[in-house]
């Protein structure tokens, strides 16, 4: 019987290494794994499946020993100029950078949401914007049953979507913070984190301190003064709910999160609703966890999404300012099922067609 092959590119990054941790988790039936990444990493030992792995140079004749699949998370410049070289030569490529996710040709997918997408691929799938992916496993079988008019995104996103870099911003203005920290300890109010406290260190990512603050920026400024994030999200969403002229509109937000992205959605329906219904069908609905008791400090919260490949929905409430929509709050893992588990998912339907 023939072996089946899978590639994992970017197998040193989070996204990568987290894939690999997925994989170990889910044990698909494959064959034979190859770990690929940069010049950098070339010779590398990385530990997957109980055995020492040792990373290869990603390069132009990597996918001519013959590739099933393939799972990218290096970035779009090495999304756009090897994918289309892994599909010419039969790999089916489950890519997660933002290369060609509004590419006609190419399917944008979450199996939760439209898995009937996937064979319609031509060898690359695309994996949708971590931020976008949350979203649209809470918002699908709300559009089924009362039909979505309009939807206000406000993220509230961790470093870890922006890779390393951004981990290590965070966890060097915590350190820097904590090493300078000179306060009289009876008085309450200098403890208080301060721009000094916190600027004293080279950034990697952020153009700021993202420790103690909050940044209205993730990727890059656009003419129209949206961010590239915020434009994804409202692309992305129409195109996974089949829905071009959908309103949508978003603000989004890195916090100083290690791990896990929050959002608060605001939607608006064509149809009437019952909220005990409404509830209900999103605590039926696949790939959601509902936590939703107020009273008792119950709603989900990024530190108890993490490690979790579900969609955690909660606060859900009646938006009394329009004639029928709702106020809702939206918490994943985004590294696992907004990147790494949802690509995997994607190529676990593969296995089984
Ligand atoms: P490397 O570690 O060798 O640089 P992150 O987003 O967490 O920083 O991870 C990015 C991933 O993409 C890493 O695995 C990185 O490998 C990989 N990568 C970056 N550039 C290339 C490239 N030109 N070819 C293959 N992999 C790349």
């Amino acid at each position: 019987m023939k072996k089946i092959r899978m590639a994992i590119v970017g197998a040193t990054g989070l996204v990568g290494r987290t894939a690999l941790k997925v994989l170990e988790e889910k044990k698909l039936p494959v064959d034979e794994y190859v770990l690929f990444a940069s010049s950098k990493s070339a010779g590398k030992k990385l530990k997957f499946m109980g055995k020492d792995y040792i990373v290869q140079e990603l390069n132009e004749l990597s996918f001519d020993s013959g590739f099933d699949y393939a799972i990218f998370s290096a970035g779009g410049s090495t999304s756009k100029k090897y994918a289309p070289i892994a599909a010419s030569k039969g790999c089916i490529v489950v890519d997660n950078s933002s290369a060609f996710r509004m590419d006609d040709n190419v399917p944008l997918v979450v199996p939760e949401v439209n898995p009937e997408e996937i064979i319609k691929n031509h060898g690359i799938i695309a994996n949708p914007n971590c931020s976008t992916i949350q979203a649209v496993v809470a918002l699908k079988p709300l559009d089924d049953k009362y039909k979505i008019k309009r939807i206000v995104y406000s993220t509230y996103q961790a470093v870890s979507g922006a890779g390393k870099n951004g981990v290590i911003d965070l966890d060097n203005g915590i350190k820097n913070y904590l090493t300078n920290k000179s306060y009289d300890e009876d008085s309450s109010d200098s403890d208080i984190p301060n721009s000094q406290d916190n600027s004293n260190y080279d950034l990697v990512k952020f153009d700021h301190p993202i420790f103690s603050n909050c940044l209205p920026h993730i990727d890059v400024f656009l003419d129209n003064g949206y961010t590239k994030e915020e434009e994804k999200m409202i692309n992305e969403t129409r195109k996974i709910l089949n829905k071009p002229d959908l309103k949508v509109t978003a603000t989004t937000v890195r916090v100083p999160v290690f791990n896990s992205h929050s959002e608060s959605i605001n939607v608006e329906f064509e149809n009437d609703f019952k909220l005990d219904e409404l509830i209900n069908t999103l605590k039926n609905s696949p790939g959601i966890i509902l936590q939703d008791d107020p009273k008792r400090s119950i709603y989900p919260l990024a530190i108890n999404a993490s490690g979790h490949d579900e969609v955690f929905v909660g606060r859900i409430r009646r938006d009394y300012s329009v004639k029928s929509g709702i106020n809702f709050w939206v918490v994943a893992d985004n590294i696992r099922k907004g990147a790494a588990s949802n690509a995997i998912q994607i190529v676990e339907r593969l296995l089984i067609h």
